[in-house]
Order: C-alpha cells, then structure tokens, then sequence
C-alpha cells in the first residue's frame, strides 16, 4: 500500500495542503477530482518529493519515504506522469523512453522494457524514430505514460491524463489505465474530466482548498448533482 497521512505542504508562506490523506491499494484507481488551484498537484509533489510537506508522512509497504529524494522514490516504485508531460523535444520516441531505464527499481518482476512497453503502446513503436516535438498531443501523453512504465512502478501518479486530448484519444487512454489495473498497478488519477472518472475509478476522492472534502464511490457521486455543482462545477 502507499499511504499519505495527514500532510501539509507550503509553497513558501503560502499553506496549500492543509492534512490530506488517501491510500492507494494495487489493482485500485482513486479517483481524484477537483477544480484548478485547489492542490491536485501539489499532492503528487509532495509524493514524490518535489514540494517536501511539512507535516505528515508517504509510505510504501511500511518503508518512510517522507522528504526522500524523487529519484530514490522512483526506485521505490512510484511513478509520476506530470500534468506537462515533460516529453524531450529533441530526443526520439525511444530515447525518451530509455531515460527512464537507468531509474528503474531493480526487481525480480521488473516487466517494463521497451517490448512491453510497445505492446500496450503500439503507436509509439511506430513512432520510435520521431522526435519528441513532433508527436500529436496524444502521443505524447502516451510516451509520458510509457516513460514512467519504464521505471517498473508499482504505482502510477496520472496528473489529468486526458487534458487537452480528443475523445477518441482519451477513450484509447481509458483501456490502459483499465488495462494497468488488471495488471496490479495502484493508480491515483487525477482528473478534471468528471466522466472519465466516474468510468475508470474504484474511489473518488474531490479536493478542494487544499483538503479532501468528499469520498464515495463513482455511482454514489454519479447520482450526487449538490457535490457536482458545489465543488466541481458542473
Ligand atoms: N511553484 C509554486 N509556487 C507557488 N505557488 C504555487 C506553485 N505551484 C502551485 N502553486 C499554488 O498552489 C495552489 C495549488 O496549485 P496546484 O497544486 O497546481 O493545483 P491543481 O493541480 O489542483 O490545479 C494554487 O493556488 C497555485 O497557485
Ligand atoms: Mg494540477
């Protein structure tokens, strides 16, 4: 399991999340919903450790990884897929991918390479030899996915996959993530789009001012119009 537990994180004097917890379980997306500003981000930094918290705690299996650094909590397993995708413009498709070879956590069920990753993402081995910048949106959200696979996490941060996507895009990124699942992976998937989490989600989880203020289950918040409109706007 990775468990966040009452954490608190400041960007300079600016307090942003103000204790949240949640619990990601393999083979489980949580859902994460929440309109702009409101700290989705800010939790997966403080995961991750980009934006340390400074209170609270990150544990994976029982381990601390509290205020550890990115790189040795990638080698735990935990993979990001940040919300700007932070594709190498001028490397190719496959080196994009063999960067995050070397982070790998070193394992006896290490599954993810380059086969397996061009399996479940067949457009990218055609597209093995293009640069970076000149892959469609999609694309390069799939190659921000694949990269993170290629560290052989055990579970996925997805930071709005499907922002700025086509629907036949986000329709094609909603099998993977169900297709991960199946896998194993543990996966917290945040979101603005409300449908696609209702669909993929086991829990749902919405933020708002930096604290979790409602937890269900997709139907329960499906057929739930006040929460929708009260924290979601829609
Ligand atoms: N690097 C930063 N420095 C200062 N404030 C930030 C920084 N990043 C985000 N914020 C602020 O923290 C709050 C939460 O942002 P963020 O976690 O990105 O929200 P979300 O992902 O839900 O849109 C916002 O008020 C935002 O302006
Ligand atoms: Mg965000």
């Amino acid at each position: 399991m990775l468990e966040i537990s009452d954490i608190h994180t400041y960007y300079g004097a600016s307090y942003v999340l103000q204790g949240v917890s949640l619990t990601l379980e393999p083979s489980k997306i949580v859902g994460l919903l929440g309109r702009n500003g409101v700290g989705k981000t800010t939790l997966v930094r403080s995961i991750v450790g980009l934006t340390p918290p400074k209170r609270g705690s990150v544990r994976l299996d029982g381990q601390d990884l509290t205020n550890a650094p990115t790189h040795s909590v990638v080698k735990q397993g935990i993979g990001l897929v940040p919300q700007e995708r932070r594709i190498f413009p001028s490397l190719t498709v496959e080196e994009n991918l063999n960067i995050n070879r070397r982070a790998a956590r070193a394992s006896q069920d290490n599954r993810w390479g380059l086969e397996e990753v061009y399996e479940l993402f067949p457009v990218l081995r055609d597209r093995r030899g293009n640069r970076g910048n000149h892959l469609s949106g999609g694309e390069q959200q799939m190659l921000a996915i694949a990269r993170a696979l290629m560290g052989n996490p055990r579970y996925l941060l997805l930071d709005e996959p499907t922002e700025g996507l086509a629907p036949i895009i986000v329709r094609e990124l909603g099998k993977i993530v169900d297709t991960l699942r199946s896998q194993g992976m543990g996966i917290l998937l945040i979101e603005q789009q409300l449908h696609f989490v209702l669909s993929h989600a086991d829990t749902v989880f919405i933020m708002n001012k930096g604290a979790l203020v409602h937890e269900s289950t997709p139907a329960e918040l499906e057929s739930d119009r006040d929460i929708q409109a009260k924290y979601l706007g829609v």
